[in-house]
């Protein structure tokens, strides 16, 4: 098996990086065509993923290196117009190498679809009648869906809560279901849709919503890795990241920040996969919302070494199935760069890009700042957006970051004198 720690994989050019990844990961020559190809998604195919079409968009895609994870190399993926993050990654990803990797573990791909009744006279009695008949209700639920059922997913359980609300007392049914390799949002809907009539002749009272919930807490991963304290830079870059957790622990303003630089990495592979990103989102920050109080995804501590022990769990709800994934060429050739076979393999590694992502923020944010590294690129940005092309603009970016100029009329003058230089 070949490893996924590449050195200086940043410095070979694109057509070089993509050879690498095309024997690492036995791709066939349409997925590097599709992979290199801006237009990788044909107008046709967009016209049926959507409404009123007249494009598409491309996002960079980059290759974060290093992952290990349950002892497997992955090269990954990662769609996101924002710079330092495939690097960043890449280098938290190799700070944990050193001690295993990242190691995973799963609640199974288990979603939530829930059924709103409203204006029943007793919900408490409707709410007891509608558990009795369970078995019925999963019945009715799983005729919906035998492909899903024959490989072992399908309904298997059903709750029901009374709520109150500004609309008085509410009875709320939720089938739960075992989505296997699809997301499926598609699959609990239409079994929240098929029994919603058998529940309202059960309570005697109006259905109105049938929908998936986002707060997938039945679908939950887990990731685990250990960051080695002298490549992170020594004790006081340990303590340092240990207080920015705290920080973000207590204080939902910088919670904010702090979970959006987890999602930073996990909604680029995401994106790179066809997945729902959206969903992730939701899920993501009502599950860190769960206590009432808005919390980190992640945890951090010391070993009795001095090396820092990081920790994320959250809902990953991901599909390989029946979503974008199965049918955008770059997101299919984008899976097999990955070389996952579940839903569940790819949920684990999207949280560990997003522990390595988060790891890597608090690193920056506690020792240099995060400016240094953003700059570089941002330089770069600058001067292709004022016309450099080719070495041009490296240079011109070089220039700038040391004159500690980044501006675009600097950018300017500089093409002017660095092209005649030449
Ligand atoms: C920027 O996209 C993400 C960070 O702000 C995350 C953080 O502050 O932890 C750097």
């Amino acid at each position: 098996m070949a490893t996924s720690e590449i050195p200086n994989f940043y410095k070979f050019a694109p057509k070089d990086r993509i050879k690498i990844v095309k024997t690492f990961s036995n791709l066939e020559e349409k997925d590097v065509e599709h992979v290199i190809s801006a237009a990788g998604l044909s107008i046709e195919a967009a016209d049926h993923m959507i409404e009123n079409v007249i494009g598409t968009i491309p996002v960079p895609l980059g290759i974060a290196t290093n992952f290990l994870v349950n002892s497997k190399d992955y090269l990954v993926p990662m769609a996101i117009e924002e710079p330092s993050v495939v690097a960043a990654a890449s280098n938290a990803a190799k700070m944990a190498r050193k001690h295993g990797g990242f190691r995973t573990s799963n609640t199974g791909p288990v979603m939530i679809g829930q059924i709103q009744t409203v204006r029943v006279l007793d919900p408490h009695r409707a709410r007891l009648d509608i558990l009795s008949r369970k078995d019925e209700l999963l019945k009715k639920a799983n005729e919906q869906d035998p492909k899903l059922v024959s490989v072992g997913g399908g309904a298997k359980d059903l709750e029901v809560k009374v709520i109150d609300t500004a609309r008085g007392q509410m009875v709320i049914t939720e089938l739960i279901v075992d989505c296997r390799d699809a997301m499926g949002a598609n699959a609990v809907n239409t079994m929240a849709e098929a029994i919603a009539p058998m529940i309202e002749s059960i309570s005697h009272g109006k259905v109105l919503l049938r929908i998936i919930s986002n707060l997938a807490t039945h679908r939950l991963v887990r990731s685990a890795a250990t960051f080695d304290r002298e490549a992170l830079g020594g004790e006081e870059v340990v303590d340092g990241i240990l207080d920015a957790y705290a920080f973000a622990d207590s204080d939902p303003y910088r919670c904010a920040t702090h979970n959006k630089g987890i999602m930073n990495g996990i909604i680029a592979v995401a994106l790179a996969t066809g997945q729902d990103t959206r969903a992730l989102e939701a899920g993501a920050h009502s599950y860190a919302a769960r206590s009432g109080r808005y919390r980190s995804l992640t945890t951090y501590e010391k070993d009795t070494d001095g090396n820092l022990v990081g920790t994320i769990e959250l809902p990953v709800a991901v599909g390989l199935i029946g979503g974008a994934s199965a049918v955008h060429p770059v997101a299919k050739s984008c899976v097999r760069i990955l070389g996952v076979k579940s839903a569940i393999e790819l949920a684990e590694v999207i949280a560990s890009v997003g522990l390595a992502q988060n790891l890597a923020a608090l690193r920056a944010l506690a020792s240099e700042g995060i400016q240094r590294g953003h700059m570089k690129l941002h330089a770069r940005n600058v001067a292709a957006s004022a016309g450099a092309t080719g070495e041009l603009v490296e240079k011109v970016a070089q220039h700038m970051v040391s004159e500690r100029k980044i501006r675009f009329d600097r950018a300017q003058e500089l093409i002017g004198e660095l092209s005649t230089a030449e």
